[in-house]
Parts: structure tokens; sequence; C-alpha cells
């Protein structure tokens, strides 16, 4: 069941949204050579801690820290540790933030310092991926729109989705129906509403599409180890179509 969001519900998961947005912008000028993983989680605890907010991703289902961070060939959902940044890394970072009762669900991927002219391809194809998608949402379009738009930009610039892991309805649970693959026909699936809040999160594959989960039995890789790109945003359908929620 999907559910609709009244304006004033909206009101919150803009004000969530806007705190994960802020989380993600620290985050992400704290992306250099020499950082460890673990550090940039301390750095997400204190904030919001400091904003009095809750991290949605701490405990859930068992994961033990507060954000994922995955480098290079790691899809999502790497656990924050020891490790330490390196130049030419491609980091991604996937943030979860409750506020007010609502959840705002944020992923952005960056350089770590000079990058290959690939790696920044598959950045920036990555993160337009999202942005066709969510140029779709709006009333009367069917989730499908989104989908197709997602695979169609990332596909027709030589990359591959993972079709394993897909985007979320959203609101005072992180995960609520619909699914939101990022790949399928157009014109499929539930037609689009206004007040539906969905969070787009396309991964795209600089080889493979296919994907496995490590010993960890959290960190999602890439089956050929090539480089893997996440971004996502939590966006509210309006009658003027769709709002981004996890901006600043
Ligand atoms: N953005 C991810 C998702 O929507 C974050 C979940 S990580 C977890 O599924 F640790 F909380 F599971
Ligand atoms: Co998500």
């Amino acid at each position: 069941m999907i559910i609709l969001k009244s304006p004033e519900e909206i009101k919150l998961m803009r004000e969530a949204g806007r705190a994960t947005a802020e989380l993600c912008a620290l985050l992400k000028e704290k992306i250099k050579p020499g950082i460890t993983t673990l550090s940039l989680d301390d750095i997400a605890v204190s904030f919001i801690k400091k904003r009095k907010a809750i991290a949605a991703f701490l405990g859930y289902r068992g994961y033990p820290k507060s954000i994922c961070v995955s480098i290079n060939e790691e899809v999502v959902h790497g656990i924050p540790g020891g490790r330490v940044l390196q130049e030419g890394d491609i980091v991604s970072i996937d943030a979860g933030v409750v506020f007010g009762g609502f959840i705002g669900d944020m992923a952005f991927s960056a350089g770590v310092g000079k990058i290959t002219a690939e790696a920044q391809k598959l950045l920036s194809v990555t993160e337009q991926s999202l942005y066709q998608g969510i140029a779709q949402a709006r009333p009367s379009n069917h989730l499908g729109d989104i989908s197709h738009a997602v695979q169609e930009y990332a596909e027709s610039n030589g990359f591959s989705i993972v079709e394993q892991y897909v985007g979320h309805g959203i609101g005072r649970q992180m995960h609520e129906d619909p699914q939101v693959p990022n790949y399928g026909p157009a014109g499929c699936g539930p037609m689009l509403k206004e007040g539906m809040t969905l969070a787009i999160e396309p991964m795209v594959n600089a080889g493979t599409y296919e994907v496995e989960v490590l010993d960890d039995d959290w960190t999602v890789v890439t089956k050929d180890r090539k480089l893997s790109a996440h971004f996502e945003h939590t966006i509210a359908i309006t009658a003027n179509g769709p709002e981004i929620l996890t901006k600043i």
C-alpha cells in the first residue's frame, strides 16, 4: 500500500530532507585522501546529535553504523571502519536522518582528489540518471517512467544498472511501498499521484550489472570489481511535478 502524505506531512519531510542534505554537504567537504571511513561516520553521528535528530540506518536490520561508505567496486552498504581514503578512489556516501517523525534518505558519490576521466564520467552519468528519473515524477505518469528514464540514460552512456537493489517509497518508515527499480519499461506500474514520496537511487556500474555481498553480510560489490556509483534523493510528487526534499 502506497501511503500518500498531506501537505503538512510533506512539510515535515522537507525538514528531515534538509537535515539529510546538510549532513551530506558536510560529509562531502570531508572527503580527502587520508581520512578514514570511520571518521566520516563520527562526523555524521555528531551532526545528527547536534540537530537533535536520529540516524535512520543505525540498528536497521542490525546495521552497525550511522552512514554507509562504499569505495570503488563497493556498490552500497559499505560499513565505516579503519579504511583510509586514497587519492583516485571514488566514494559513495549514503545517509538517512529521522527528524520530526519522518525520514530523509540521500546518497552521493564523489572522487577523492584527482580521479580518472572514466571514473568522472561514471559519477556524472549516475547523477544525471537520477535527475532524468526525478523529471518523470509527476502526477499521471507511471512508476515505470521513472525507472525507464534512469535506465535509458545510464545504458546509453555505456554503463550498467544494478537490478538487485532498488529505490523505495519513504515516510515515517525508511522503506515503504512502492519499490522503485532503476530499470524497466515506461508506462508500467502504479500511476503516480500527488502526495507520494519516493527515494530514487540509481546504482550504476562501469562493467557488469551483477553484484555480490561480501562476508561482512552488508557490503555489496560488483562481481567484476569494476567501479560503481550511487546517487539518491528523497522526493515528493506535487501537483506541479517533482520536489526534491533532500536539498538545502
Ligand atoms: N539508502 C539505503 C536504502 O534505502 C540505505 C539503507 S542502509 C541500511 O536502503 F543500513 F540502513 F540498511
Ligand atoms: Co534509500
